[in-house]
């Protein structure tokens, strides 16, 4: 094995990754100033992109790889759910300008429900498909060539 592989990230690293980026982006959010619409509009068009790139990784790659090992269709279901729901919120950001009164206050609920989203996959369905799924760090791989694809997307 050569050693960029060998090196190479496991795909619940890079998903905790984008789980501690969004749990960071939401601090930063709470101390700015919402008065100043162009921060506030650059924050959450951030968050909402990678959000979108993290929710079709997990949806495309992750879930159908580890979905057979973990053997858990209610979680699996939970979780897809939950990123209906989540893509919903980011769809009525992108449809309002930071002016908006309900701009910020829905960009915090979108937060709040991710980080208990995150926390739940971080607890209940990453340690197990670490313990049932060999595969982790080819999954990895598979994740940045996604993710890269995704985010040159015009
Ligand atoms: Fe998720
Ligand atoms: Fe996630």
């Amino acid at each position: 094995m050569n050693k960029a592989r060998s090196k190479a990230p496991s795909a619940i690293e890079l998903l905790k990754k984008d789980h501690d980026y969004v749990r960071q982006a939401y601090r930063r959010f709470e101390k700015m100033n919402h008065a100043d619409r162009a921060a506030l509009g650059a924050l959450v068009s951030e968050v909402c992109a990678l959000l979108e790139v993290h929710a079709a990784l997990e949806e495309e790659i992750f879930f159908p790889a580890v979905r057979e090992a973990l053997d858990e269709e209610d979680l699996m279901h939970e979780a897809e759910i939950e990123h209906e729901f989540a893509k919903t919120l980011i769809g009525r950001l992108e449809a309002m300008k930071p002016a908006d009164a309900r701009y910020a206050p829905t960009f915090t609920v979108l937060c709040e429900y991710f980080i208990h989203h995150a926390k739940e996959e971080e607890t209940q369905i990453f340690p197990k498909a670490q313990r049932r799924y060999a595969g982790m760090r080819e999954l990895g791989r598979k994740l940045i060539e996604r993710q890269t694809a995704l985010e040159e997307r015009p």
